[in-house]
């Protein structure tokens, strides 16, 4: 699939049938997240991939989201901020470890997506339970908890928000490219 296709098709599912993914596509979709940027190189998440159906469901009443339950597997991305703190500051540490967190997660989604699998990036869950459950250190932070399987059915993806909305040029008021610029040739 190309990128852009694999982009736009991308959405939440919540509702996840009981076909069981090829494990090698959920190891293959964690793989991904290694590729994401991280502030000074510093890569430091784990992620849990879970198969117990006993834990999916703790998990999954952590989140206070039955649906997650439904799916066969559960990948828990967790990270710690300390090496960034340390190298960043706490303000700034903290900031870039859940902004690369995010575009780890992100590269997750995508890649499963690419592969046929559908995914939600749960970022709703009680972290002191999930931590217990899943014997995760104190020092790290659980960043999302993402079902990963088959559709039940198949949907479309959402209306998106519409290029103009969200593009601006040269500053954040201007609405509509210059073409006059002198400065291009
Ligand atoms: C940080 C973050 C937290 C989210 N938390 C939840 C969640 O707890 N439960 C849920 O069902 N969806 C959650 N979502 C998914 C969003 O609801 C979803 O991405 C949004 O509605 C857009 O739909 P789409 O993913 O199909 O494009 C979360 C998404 C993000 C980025």
């Amino acid at each position: 699939m190309d990128l852009d296709k694999v982009i736009r098709s991308r959405k939440s599912v919540r509702e996840f049938s009981r076909k069981k993914p090829d494990w090698r596509a959920i190891v293959d979709s964690v793989n991904a997240a290694r590729f994401a940027p991280a502030a000074g190189n510093n890569f430091e998440m784990k992620f849990i991939v879970l198969k117990n159906p006993d834990k999916i469901n703790n998990v999954a009443k952590s989140c206070h989201q039955l649906f997650v339950a439904e799916a066969y597997y559960v990948i828990v991305a967790v990270s710690d901020p300390s090496r960034l703190i340390n190298e960043f500051g706490e303000e700034a540490g903290q900031v870039y470890c859940r902004q690369q967190a995010g575009a780890a997660i992100q590269n997750i989604l995508l890649k499963a997506q690419e592969l046929g699998l559908s995914t939600c990036w749960v970022g709703l869950f009680e972290e002191h339970e999930v931590k217990v459950e899943l014997k995760i250190p104190d020092k790290m932070q659980v960043e999302a908890v993402i079902p990963i399987g088959y559709e039940m059915k198949k949907s479309k993806p959402k209306n998106k928000i519409p290029l103009e909305n969200v593009i601006r040029f040269d500053d954040f008021k201007t609405k509509k490219i210059n073409d006059t610029n002198k400065n291009e040739s």
